[in-house]
């Protein structure tokens, strides 16, 4: 028996000032088109919509093989978010499947007796680990959005966990960063390293034990993955290396629908990530403080600057605000609006940089990464999915709890584990994202679509904090006319209030660009890696054009428009 568990839905009141209204339905494009992280995950999600799945269908089939084939970066142990369109009744929703904390996690359990962070506890092995979403989300979005079992989208997954799938590039640089943890847990090393070595590329990888844990979720629901026996290993397992689960958080978990935030900018309606992911709310507050100026009249410098005078600001009550909404009061109505962006936007100036220092909060930093994962994908009558999954760093907690095949994620970092201790990638956080049981902890996560009469967007990425900063600057290029070859390889630049610096991909900006930047009082730091993995669809309903495409950055994603007959 499948069970299927009634959706829950939490809204918060997310209507921003700015224009907003709602378009009305239209035909279908009559092809269908995906873009993910993995050409496997790319392929099931086609191989779903070619056997009558719609989006949806499809969603959970590009989810559930990502989980397989690219295991660095999201997983049935994590969670995400998938934000829905549906085409006939204009309707969207975003299905928050992000982990919790378990009931016996406390504020204070990664500090030692002098009051310090061990950074080891929280995100290496099981007490990094959240109660997963994900495999919740799947049964979720199958059952009340999908028009295929759950056993037929699951199947791509479940062939790919059995058959295997070849190491590639990225499996291996991403593992090099985490196979000295993933050491410390032989059964798990030997999944992913076998013989206790990062395999070569070419490898074939088998999950025997996720594939049985895949099938017993594609015959039971929910309960074959939060109850019963791999509920019990997940549990045991979990706590026999030190892990604070209980058979009742599994048994608890609930997926919760989110009114998705909304927002109007130039003649086109965005819709997007709501909290716990802080996305959706930094995108709008950007987009408000900025809307008054004319961004194509101005140089790169002006328009570098301008953008990071908005991030700044926008990342300073990310720290100050957000967290789970279930847990505090986010004042929504205030940060989305005008006239919030207006006592905002007074203090900015196009002749200088604010001091981060100055607007008074505690600060936050983040280095580069490229775990994570984002796909978007529409299907032949206009309904979209742009879901963004995660294990948080790469390959999660590195731990596998035996017998289940279920990586487990490190999420409980994106909580801030002391009042302004920075967190992996250096983000801070006060009260409102402290750990208390049952809690989620906030994202940045920023699934997003963007659409008008004439064109539709569907993007994300990974990239920690960045994400927002990045998914904001693909949004800005749709809306001024590019298609998504371009959003995805735009050159990346970041601002995130503290440290108090612009960060840029190199080779963007020339270096008297960025000694103009400099003389506007800006610090300015060039990195060395590039950041995000971004994956997008357009539909050009005006020009009858249906686009998809990967990021350059890595070159296993995989992008495809198809015609269906
Ligand atoms: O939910 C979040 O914001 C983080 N766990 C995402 C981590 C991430 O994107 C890492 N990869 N680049």
């Amino acid at each position: 028996m499948l069970s299927c568990r009634r959706p829950v839905l939490r809204a918060i009141a997310l209507v921003s000032v700015l224009s907003f209204f709602s378009l009305p339905a239209l035909a279908g494009p009559g092809r269908v088109a995906v873009s993910s992280a993995h050409e496997e995950a790319t392929a099931a999600g086609l191989e779903i919509l070619a056997a009558g799945g719609n989006a949806f269908d499809a969603a959970v089939a590009v989810s559930a093989a990502l989980a397989v084939v690219e295991p660095a970066s999201s997983g049935i142990g994590g969670g995400g978010f998938w934000l829905l369109h549906r085409a006939e009744d204009d309707f969207s929703v975003m299905v928050d499947g992000r982990e919790t904390a378990p009931s016996a996690a406390s504020r204070d359990m990664y500090l030692d007796e002098d009051g310090e962070v061990v950074r080891d506890l929280a995100i290496n092995g099981p007490l990094a680990a959240g109660i997963p979403g994900a495999p919740a989300a799947w049964v979720h979005l199958a059952g009340n959005y999908g028009q295929l079992p759950l056993a037929d989208v699951l199947a791509p997954a479940i062939r790919l966990a059995e058959d295997g799938f070849t190491v590639d590039a990225k499996y291996q640089t991403l593992l090099n960063f985490r196979a000295h943890v993933m050491l410390r847990w032989p059964e798990t090393a030997e999944i992913f390293m076998p013989g206790g070595e990062v395999p070569d590329v070419g490898t074939r990888i088998r999950q025997p034990d996720l594939a049985n844990t895949l099938r017993l979720l594609a015959e039971q629901g929910f309960d074959g993955f939060y109850r019963g026996p791999v509920a019990e290993k997940l549990v045991a397992g979990t706590n026999a290396a030190g892990g604070i689960w209980s058979l009742e958080d599994l048994a608890a978990y609930e997926v919760v629908e989110r009114e998705v935030i909304r927002t109007g900018y130039r003649g086109y309606e965005l819709l997007t990530a709501s909290p716990p992911s802080s996305g959706g709310i930094a995108i709008a507050q950007i987009l408000n403080l900025i809307e008054p100026y004319d961004l194509e009249a101005l140089d790169r410098v002006g328009r570098v600057h301008l953008l990071a005078e908005a991030m700044r600001r926008a990342y300073r009550d990310r720290a100050l605000y957000l967290g789970d909404p279930d847990f505090v009061d986010i004042p929504v109505a205030m940060l989305l609006s005008s006239d919030y962006a207006a006592g905002l936007r007074a203090g900015m100036r196009m002749d200088r940089a604010t001091p981060s220092a100055a607007l008074a909060a505690d600060p936050s930093l983040l280095p580069e990464s490229d775990n994570t994962t984002h796909f978007s994908l529409m299907d032949a009558e206009g309904n979209l999915v742009s879901g963004t999954l995660t294990i948080n760093l790469p390959y999660g907690a590195a731990f596998v709890p035996p017998g289940t095949g279920v990586l487990l994620n490190n999420e409980m970092d994106d909580f801030s584990a002391a009042p302004g201790v920075p967190n992996e990638y250096g983000l801070i956080g006060f009260e409102a994202n402290a750990i208390e049981p049952d809690k989620r902890m906030l994202s940045s996560m920023s699934p997003t679509i963007v659409k008008s009469e004439d064109r539709v967007a569907v993007l994300g990425t990974p990239g920690g904090a960045r994400i927002i900063t990045m998914v904001l600057l693909g949004i800005l290029d749709f809306i001024e006319g590019n298609d998504p070859e371009s959003w995805v390889s735009l050159p990346r630049f970041h601002h995130q209030y503290q440290p108090d610096e612009i960060s840029l991909e190199r080779g963007f900006l020339s270096d008297e660009e960025i000694a103009e930047l400099e003389a506007l009082g800006h610090e300015v730091t060039v990195r060395a890696r590039t950041w995000g993995n971004m994956h997008g669809v357009m539909w050009d309903r005006a020009n009858d054009r249906v686009e998809a495409a990967h990021d350059p950055r890595w070159d296993s994603g995989g992008a495809e428009v198809r015609e269906l007959r």
